[in-house]
């Protein structure tokens, strides 16, 4: 079985680092999971008995906004950890990027240590999300160092084409999931109802981290459109250091005097027992969505769905057909769907049957990381006809 390094920078549960978690664990006898910072994240992989090792405790000071010479500055702060890198990676047969400053680091150990270097593309990169010198070294490096670039969706991948990207490399995996733990006993939904003060409420989820390209406050506002008696629950916190956006939410919250309809329940381990307490579930990013789990987990919970018209979520939804697709940043748009949801409880109910059974096949994790990993075996048998080539043009050489 091939040994893989597994590279990502952060310590925190985002979703990236969640889609990792599932496919680390098809390798966890032969793989490493390194990771740039210490977290909960590093504390995820050791419960699902992955080998994990943080290898900087400093931070590493770069924004996705940020421009060359604090990039290259950032470069001279990570130079231990890149050496700590090369020295790992002549352990393992592959080295699997990511995230960004993963792909940054992967690259410079592919450079000396010749393992192929795969990068798993999480981000649509537009300049919505990255500056134009972020986005151009992602493009330049995965050209120039990767064997593989794996892109999250169809959206994901067309940005990174037209950012320059090298098609011949790349290929659309979907996130998985395994279906069987979005099916719980909903016995104690009707407690956690209760602990919320929200039993006789018609509530509506938002599972994301706060990040204003989330667009937590595009749900907040819909509120105002929307009877007395829908009521929000935002589950999730600012992982990136998004603190403002945090503040302003509740500022809205209190001048739109919601308190008694918006529910910041912070970050949770396990969203799915609070999923299942919803009776509609939306997701409102205002820059396109690259894949969007919490559309899927939704989908697994059987919960009908409203997201953002953008990105991967329209691979994800069918509008009408698995859910409802809305124009991102439009409220009212987004409030007259929850009404109509609110007005047809067994449209909605078909509607989430037909995607928990469409999304159970689709997204089921063993087939997701079944096509992941003939990818890598591909991967590796063409670095291993390069090497063998390599051989013989040396040989031949020396023979003249
Ligand atoms: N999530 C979680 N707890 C929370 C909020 C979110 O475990 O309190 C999970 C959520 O279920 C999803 C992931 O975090 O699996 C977020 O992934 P997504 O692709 O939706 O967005 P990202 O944050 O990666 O952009
Ligand atoms: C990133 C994206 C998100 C995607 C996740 C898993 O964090 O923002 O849309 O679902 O990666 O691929």
């Amino acid at each position: 079985m091939m040994k893989i390094l597994f590279l990502d920078q952060s310590g925190k549960p985002g979703g990236a680092e969640l889609c990792l978690l599932d496919i680390a664990k098809t390798y966890r006898d032969n793989c490493l999971v390194g990771l740039f910072a210490d977290g909960a994240f590093k504390e995820l992989l050791e419960q699902q008995q992955i080998p994990v090792q943080v290898l900087t405790n400093q931070a590493i000071k770069v924004s996705k906004e940020s421009s060359l010479i604090q990039g290259l500055s950032s470069l001279s702060q990570i130079t231990p950890l890149i050496s700590k890198v090369i020295k790992i990676s002549r352990n393992y047969d592959l080295i699997y990027a990511n995230t960004q400053k993963a792909l940054v680091v992967g690259a410079i150990a592919n450079l000396f240590t010749n393992r192929p270097l795969i990068y798993h593309l999480h981000d649509i990169l537009s300049l919505d999300h990255f500056s134009k010198t972020n986005r151009q070294l992602a493009v330049t490096l995965a050209n120039r160092f990767a064997s593989l670039v794996i892109a999250n969706s169809q959206a994901t991948k067309t940005a990174f084409l037209e950012a320059g990207g090298n098609p011949e490399i790349t290929q659309v995996v979907y996130n998985g999931f395994t279906s069987k733990n979005y099916d719980i006993d909903e016995s104690k939904v009707h407690q956690i109802r209760q602990n919320l003060e929200i039993e006789q409420q018609f509530v509506i989820g938002h599972f994301s981290r706060l990040s204003p390209w989330k667009g937590q406050h595009i749900l907040i506002e819909a509120l105002t459109h929307c009877p007395e008696n829908v009521t929000a629950i935002l589950v999730g916190d600012a992982l990136f250091g998004e603190e403002d956006y945090v503040q302003q939410l509740h500022k809205q919250v209190a001048e739109l005097g919601l308190e008694k309809r918006v529910k910041f329940l912070g970050f949770q381990a396990d969203i799915v027992p609070l999923m299942k307490a919803c009776d509609l579930i939306t997701h409102t990013s205002i820059s396109p969505e690259p894949f969007g789990r919490v559309i899927v987990e939704a989908m697994l919970c059987r919960k009908p769905v409203i997201a953002a018209k953008a990105g991967g979520a329209i691979e994800l939804v069918e509008h009408q057909t698995t859910g409802w697709l809305v124009t991102p940043g439009n409220s009212l748009e987004l409030a007259e769907i929850i009404n109509h949801c609110r007005q047809h409880p067994e449209l909605c109910q078909t509607v989430a049957q037909q995607a928990q059974i469409l999304a159970s096949q689709r997204f089921e994790l063993t087939k997701i990381n079944q096509q992941i990993s003939q990818l890598l075996i591909g991967v590796m048998s063409c670095d291993e006809e390069r090497k063998r080539l390599r051989k013989e043009i040396l040989t031949a050489e020396q023979r003249r």
